[in-house]
């Protein structure tokens, strides 16, 4: 960073906030590390709490894989400058604030419902055809968007009237965003990858729409006959409503009632002069009109089901009851659970299994369960027996203790931890583990995968950007090597070596139904080591099950790379049925030992291997053939094989 961050201008930061956010994750090339940036969007909310840089990097965090992948297919941009600023509303939260804002305005006003998607501003040129399009960007200056906005079919292409402007909101109907609801945060998000496509045809597909609700360009004098001019241009307007300046209150009301009527998302209601001469007296200040609000709809809530009340440990021993919510959007993040906090809180709250709750994040960040909205009818039953170590419960005043506090948790951080090695996974050091277990966020190794950003940040220190690194790097180890994801199921004696040779059999589902004769027969193996797997296997297999709905098996075609060992950069071939073991066995050892199992006899194959079970057939005529030809393959018996790799035959 150029300069100390407690000295920069609001919008320095803001800038600041907004490079980084873009390097990071939309080119994937950070340049400051993630507790800088923390630091960075830190100054900037003390500064500025409803900065718009804040709440974009919001909705970055929020990407979900599907958003990220998509992202990926973002246009280079080229930087479009707005003729006329694009600024942002001010805000306003109660009745006090919208009476004195509108107490400097002269004449009637306007309302209309406030769009949570994205500004775009569209020209028309000299014959009334579209000419250009571009995001809404920094304010000042956006990312250009022609081709891509014609692919809206709410956008026309041609209009009566020459030289204008229209601006407005593009945005995914709440009606399509339904297919895209599990992979996606929220439609705003989605609207704002859709519309900045390499390919405009893409764009398409996702089926935008788009709400104008301003023109420029042609002297007009109401903000009614601007919308008028646009409908009969073939523009959809956002509705409007001429209002007098006692029923502001009221009208906001009457808004925030029909709310959940539209097919798009909306956070609240804009008010504005509706007489344009009193739009250029009042004029602007850098950031925003005078002659216009946004009366913003208060934090979040959404009512969901409370699908169950799941239990967690604390080192301390105390058991905290978390209640297991459908998933909801609360203000741009997905909520799937919240804390009751202590037996007594949610005895008072009344919760009971299958309710309809009200839930809101309080301050707009952590998710509470504010009310039951409708019974469940099933009790939450207080667990007898510790949910994490099995030694009996305790209720002492408010508070669920496991009377077996100190060995009782240890073991399955240390399990989670482990996992967490095996995969790969940075960002998930002892302590976080420990916390997003003793908050019940993650009670096996597959609940990594059900972590929303929601979650994470309701523990201590987390910040935007580090969510959004977890959550991320999470997402990128949803494609394990079928050795890894068998070393991280923490099965003892399923370390290095074993995850190997498993790793050879090519599925999970193969491994799962070897049997211990089986396994005692490959060589380095032996019967002990064979039960324990097999039986470490079995003991794992609803951990397996649960796992493999996140995380994809991947099939890995050896590299050829020149490693150490007896078979270095060697290609061999089996023929014949081997005593010592399975095929499958002998080639990861070869591939252990440096080499690459071969497909067929070629001249390029180095060695091939004769089992000693007999029936080596054509593959040992024709490897003898190319040795009569001075071709550079060997034949090695089962024997010889077995003693290059220090194995007694
Ligand atoms: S009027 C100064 N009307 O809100 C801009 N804006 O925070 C005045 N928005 O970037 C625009 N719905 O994208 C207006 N009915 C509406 C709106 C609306 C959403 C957005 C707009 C602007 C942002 C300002």
């Amino acid at each position: 960073m150029k300069k100390d961050m407690e000295k920069m201008t609001v919008s320095e930061l803001e800038a600041e906030v907004r490079l980084h956010n873009r390097l990071y994750f939309v080119e994937h090339k950070p340049v400051i590390s993630d507790y800088e940036f923390d630091k960075l969007v830190e100054t900037l909310r003390k500064k500025k709490p409803d900065s718009k840089a804040l709440t974009e990097i919001f909705s970055d965090f929020e990407r979900s894989k599907g958003q990220l992948e998509m992202w990926k297919e973002t246009k280079e941009a080229i930087a479009v400058t707005h003729d006329i600023p694009m600024l942002s509303l001010d805000k306003c939260y109660d009745e006090k604030d919208v009476i004195d804002w509108a107490s400097k305005i002269k004449g009637d006003f306007i309302a209309s419902p406030k769009i949570d998607g994205c500004a775009v501003s569209i020209k028309y040129g000299r014959d009334g055809s579209l000419v250009q399009a571009a995001t809404r960007g920094d304010g000042f200056e956006g990312d250009e968007i022609t081709e891509n906005i014609k692919q809206i079919r709410t956008v026309p292409h041609k209009v009566s009237v020459k030289n204008i402007e229209v601006r407005g909101e593009v945005y995914m109907p709440l009606s399509v965003f339904k297919q895209y609801e599990k992979e996606f945060a929220n439609p705003r998000n989605l609207a704002a990858g859709a519309i900045k496509q390499k390919d405009p045809q893409k764009t398409g597909e996702y089926h935008l729409s788009f709400l104008a609700y301003d023109l420029l360009g042609i002297d007009c004098i109401t903000e009614l006959d601007k919308r008028g001019i646009l409908e009969r241009n073939g523009f959809h307007v956002v509705e409007t409503e001429k209002v007098d300046r006692e029923k502001l209150q009221a009208t906001f009301e009457r808004f925030l009632e029909r709310r959940y009527k539209n097919d798009f998302e909306t956070d609240g209601v804009v008010f504005k002069a509706n007489v344009i001469a009193e739009q250029e007296r009042l004029a602007s200040t850098a950031h925003h009109p005078r002659y216009a609000v946004a009366y913003k709809y208060q934090g979040e809530s959404g009512k969901t089901k409370l699908v169950d009340v799941e239990w967690s440990v604390a080192r301390t021993g105390v058991i905290t009851p978390v209640a297991i919510v459908k998933p909801v959007a609360l203000s741009g993040v997905q909520v799937t659970r919240a804390s009751l906090h202590n037996v007594g809180i949610m005895r008072k709250l009344g919760v009971e299994i299958g309710d309809k709750v009200l839930m809101m994040r309080r301050g707009g960040v952590i998710p509470y369960v504010e009310e039951v909205v409708q019974r469940g009818g099933k009790p939450v039953p207080i667990p007898k027996k510790c949910p994490s170590c099995g030694a009996p419960t305790e209720l002492k005043d408010d508070f669920l203790y496991c009377t077996n506090p100190k060995s009782c948790v240890a073991s399955k951080i240390a399990e989670l931890e482990h996992f967490i090695k095996e995969i790969g996974c940075d960002g998930f050091g002892e302590k976080r583990i420990a916390k997003l277990y003793e908050n019940g966020f993650v009670t096996d190794p597959a609940e990594f995968y059900t972590l929303t950003a929601g979650d994470l940040l309701q523990l201590e220190r987390m910040g935007d950007t580090l969510a959004a690194k977890l959550i991320k790097n999470i997402n990128d180890k949803r494609d394990l090597s079928l050795e890894a994801f068998l070393r991280s199921l923490g099965i003892r004696e399923v370390g290095k070596h074993v995850s190997k040779i498993l790793g050879g059999y090519g599925g999970i589902k193969k491994v799962m139904s070897l049997t211990e004769e089986e396994l005692s027969e490959i060589h380095t193996i032996g019967p002990v080591i064979a039960r324990e797997v097999v039986a470490g296997l079995k003991e794992k297999r609803r951990l397996i099950e649960k796992l493999l709905k996140y995380v994809k098996i991947r099939k890995v075609k050896v590299e050829i790379e020149i490693k150490e060992g007896p078979f270095a950069g060697k290609k061999v071939l089996f023929t014949g049925s081997l005593v010592a073991m399975e095929r499958k066995a002998a080639q990861a050892l070869v591939e252990e030992a440096g080499g690459e199992a071969a497909e067929g006899v070629s001249r390029e194959l180095d060695y091939l291997v004769v089992g000693d079970g007999g029936g080596a057939g054509s593959k040992l005529a024709k490897a003898k053939k190319i040795i009569a030809d001075g071709g550079k393959t060997k034949i090695l018996t089962e024997k010889e094989f077995l003693k290059m790799l220090d194995l007694r035959p």
